[in-house]
């Protein structure tokens, strides 16, 4: 097991947002949360980072607790987060991006360590923008960005917040291919979608989340073949 979040409670401030959430990755698994506007599935990314630490609960990445880690320390120990608003330095060249990314000396995991030649061959459009500044980037281009700098962090697990948000439908494909080749090479996924096209595509099992809440879990192939679930918990 890479993943086992066990009942956790999360609050801002006074808000309860996650009434007991438990999910669970395995290695090299694709898993997604799903749900609508609001329900809580950036809050569980960001607990699982330490970003948002849950009052109570457990959270064990492989095997070792980590609830109240700090989210550098959490992120030294092998997990990525992708955060939904793509943070890039827009006055650096896109080189200059993936190149403080780069953990010196520093080889982990099942795959081989990222460099940044490796990032470019997944993301050819990163060569081909190497020199332009980071600003100059669309949309999709910056989300890619973003995966390219936390892949040169070499996590075990990989959070994507969202990934397809805003992005126009060819971008999507594009970033949907980037990530079954991740897949491929074994690396294991939890993301987070409101639009499940593109989540129902590349994941094994799924979590939906309702009012902070697991509403529903199961193998994705058993969530494509019930209408009814996708009406009532996704809106679809
Ligand atoms: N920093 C914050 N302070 C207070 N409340 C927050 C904060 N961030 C989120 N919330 C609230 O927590 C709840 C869950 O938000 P969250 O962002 O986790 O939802 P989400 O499922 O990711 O939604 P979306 O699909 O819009 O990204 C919402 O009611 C939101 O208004
Ligand atoms: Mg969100």
């Amino acid at each position: 097991m890479v993943l086992a979040v066990k009942e956790i409670n999360t609050f801002y401030g006074l808000s309860h947002i996650l009434f007991g959430v438990s999910l669970e990755v395995r290695q090299s698994e694709t898993v997604c949360i799903l749900g609508r506007n609001g329900v809580g599935k950036t809050t569980t990314l960001r607990s699982i980072m330490g970003l948002a630490p849950p009052r109570s609960g457990s959270i064990k990445f492989k095997g070792e607790e980590i609830r109240g880690k700090q989210p550098f320390d959490i992120y030294r120990l092998g997990i990525g987060l992708v955060p939904e608003d793509r943070i890039i330095f827009p006055d650096l060249t896109v080189h200059e991006n993936l190149e403080i990314a780069v953990k010196k000396g520093e080889r982990r995991g099942s795959m081989e360590g990222w460099t940044i030649e490796k990032v470019q061959r997944l993301f050819p459009i990163l060569k081909a923008r190497d020199k332009q500044w980071g600003g100059t980037l669309s949309g999709g281009e910056q989300q890619m960005l973003t995966i390219a700098r936390t892949l040169m962090g070499n996590p075990r697990l990989l959070l994507l917040d969202e990934p397809s948000e805003g992005l126009a439908p060819l971008v999507v494909k594009a970033i949907e291919e980037q990530i079954l080749l991740l897949k491929k090479e074994g690396m294991t996924i939890l993301l987070s979608e409101q639009n499940s096209n593109l989540a129902l595509k590349i994941s094994d099992r799924g979590y939906i989340l309702e009012k902070g809440l697991v509403a529903w879990q199961g193998a994705v192939s058993e969530l494509k073949g019930d209408p009814e679930i996708m009406k009532n918990y996704l809106g679809l």
